[in-house]
């Protein structure tokens, strides 16, 4: 009987698991029929310029509302290409960057069951929150007692409140340059910063966010997740940061999914740290 039970509550969990899925699908199908197909504002300059002026050809394709799949039916109906023609009319080709300003669900997913212990109780506060695909996620996926987004730009905020005041009270969006945040950063038990500063600000800007951030990110025992790791988000910049007195880096396993289409490459970008 008791493997019976077991294996029915394995079957329960992934049901609900799906469901999960089912939901989180849902949010950012609706959020893509509120933007455009590139998913960025006009209130957003510096990032907007940042990519035009990328040596080669680059788009951004944000991996929360587009995935895999959606990016190949959108490529069969024309309206979105992985490639660009090198010589106008010949058929020299070569693939398109594409760059996403959010986690995909694999990589959130990956985050809340494989990256974070049992969030039970726990403040997450999510840098840079733009869609709201780290808190939305931290809803679905971990029992986290409340999830901040800081968000520097008005349009993203507005989205992020329209989703959340239909999906819980545990999310709760901040219009904020997160420099204007100490106290928040101070009692969060997991502080999120996924590719926060560099498409967003200009270098001097990133190294006094940077410093904001070591100062008060200083809960001891406390969790810090990174998208690339802060030896490489530190090494372009001229910064005032002792990075072995304010933390200490967890070796994460990367081969946790083992199907054929999981971009371990993207997994590998995610780094944690514990605070000392
Ligand atoms: C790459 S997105 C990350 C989105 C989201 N956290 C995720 O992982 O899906 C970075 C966001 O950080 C915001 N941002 C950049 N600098 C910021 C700052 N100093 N304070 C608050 N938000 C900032 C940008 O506007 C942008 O929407």
């Amino acid at each position: 009987l008791s493997a019976w039970v077991n294996s029915w509550m394995y079957d329960f969990d992934e049901l609900v698991v799906s469901n999960n899925d089912v939901v989180f699908r849902n949010i950012a199908e609706d959020l893509r029929n509120r933007l455009p197909i590139e998913a960025m504002f006009t209130s957003e300059h510096q990032a907007v310029q940042k990519i035009h002026q990328h040596p080669l050809p680059m788009i951004h394709v944000d991996a929360f509302l587009y995935d895999d799949d959606v990016v190949d039916s959108l490529c069969e109906e024309g309206k979105m290409s992985r490639s660009y023609c090198t010589q106008c009319g010949s058929y020299k080709t070569a693939s398109l960057e594409f760059i996403s300003h959010s986690f995909s669900l694999m990589e959130l997913k990956f985050l809340y069951q494989h990256v974070l212990p049992d969030l039970t109780g726990k403040v997450v506060v999510d840098v840079g929150s733009r869609l709201g695909a780290v808190l939305f996620a931290g809803y679905l996926y971990s029992s986290a007692s409340l999830l901040y987004g800081v968000e520097m730009n008005a349009d993203f905020c507005q989205l992020q409140e329209m989703m959340i005041t239909f999906l819980t009270t545990m999310c709760k969006v901040v219009h904020a340059d997160i420099c204007t945040q100490p106290s928040l950063l101070q009692k969060a038990d997991v502080v999120v910063m996924n590719n926060v500063f560099e498409y967003f600000l200009d270098r001097r800007e990133q190294a006094r966010a940077w410093e904001f951030i070591a100062c008060n990110v200083r809960k001891r025992g406390s969790l810090l997740v990174t998208v690339p790791s802060l030896e490489e988000s530190l090494s372009k910049l001229q910064v005032n940061v002792q990075l072995s007195q304010w933390v200490e880096e967890v070796q994460l396993n990367y081969d946790v999914y083992m199907e054929k289409d999981v971009d371990r490459e993207a997994l590998e970008q995610i780094h944690l740290y514990k605070i000392l």
